[in-house]
């Protein structure tokens, strides 16, 4: 498989950094041929272009449908010839025509144990329902919203008077180092 990568994001983009450090420290093997974002103010935005790494903002509002503005994304992602996508806070639901066109070459990650709590709001949703651990999962993406196979997962607990922040930071923190290391377990696959 090539290592070119391309990173879908919508806001802050600190799994972005980590795929960035991990490259450049050379414990992933890859590059990133773009980053694209759905909001022009998305501050992951900014690095990709410390990093000296191309990227375009593609307003899902300037397309009619869902339809026509993945085949817009799938279009930039395959003139730049990526072979692996990986989102990374990318906060739109993507088509089968996306899916299909990048088949089991779609990576997310997740903030929980994976298939415990999907969708939106996991943190409170793992506080909600008591669970004494949560954690992070990279998993491929498929038609179903966060259903794809697993590829990696790595738990934390959740402590006493723990918040959805709280949480939300202790779990960023193994995302950080779990993302990298699941992007290069694929690409070595
Ligand atoms: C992360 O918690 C990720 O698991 C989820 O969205 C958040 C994105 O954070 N899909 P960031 O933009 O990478 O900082």
């Amino acid at each position: 498989m090539s290592r070119r990568l391309g990173v879908l994001i919508s806001g802050r983009g600190s799994n972005l950094k980590a795929i960035i450090d991990a490259i450049e420290q050379r414990t992933l093997d890859a590059s990133i041929a773009i980053v694209i974002s759905n909001r022009a103010d998305a501050p992951g935005l900014d690095h990709a272009v410390r990093a000296g790494v191309e990227t375009l903002v593609l307003s899902h509002k300037a397309y009619p449908s869902r339809e026509d503005y993945d085949r817009a994304l799938v279009e930039e992602l395959k003139r730049r010839g990526v072979e692996l996508v990986c989102l990374a806070g990318f906060m739109r639901l993507l088509s089968p025509l996306f899916v299909d066109a990048y088949q089991n070459k779609i990576l997310n990650i997740h903030p929980s144990l994976l298939p415990k709590y999907p969708g939106l709001h996991p943190q409170q949703q793992a506080l909600d329902d008591g669970a004494l651990e949560s954690g992070a999962t990279v998993h491929f993406v498929n038609k179903d919203l966060d259903a794809g196979p697993i590829v990696m997962q790595q738990s934390v607990p959740v402590t006493p008077g723990d918040t959805a922040d709280t949480l939300a930071a202790r779990i960023l923190e193994v995302e950080h180092a779990l993302y990298p290391r699941a992007i290069a377990a694929v690409l070595d696959q």
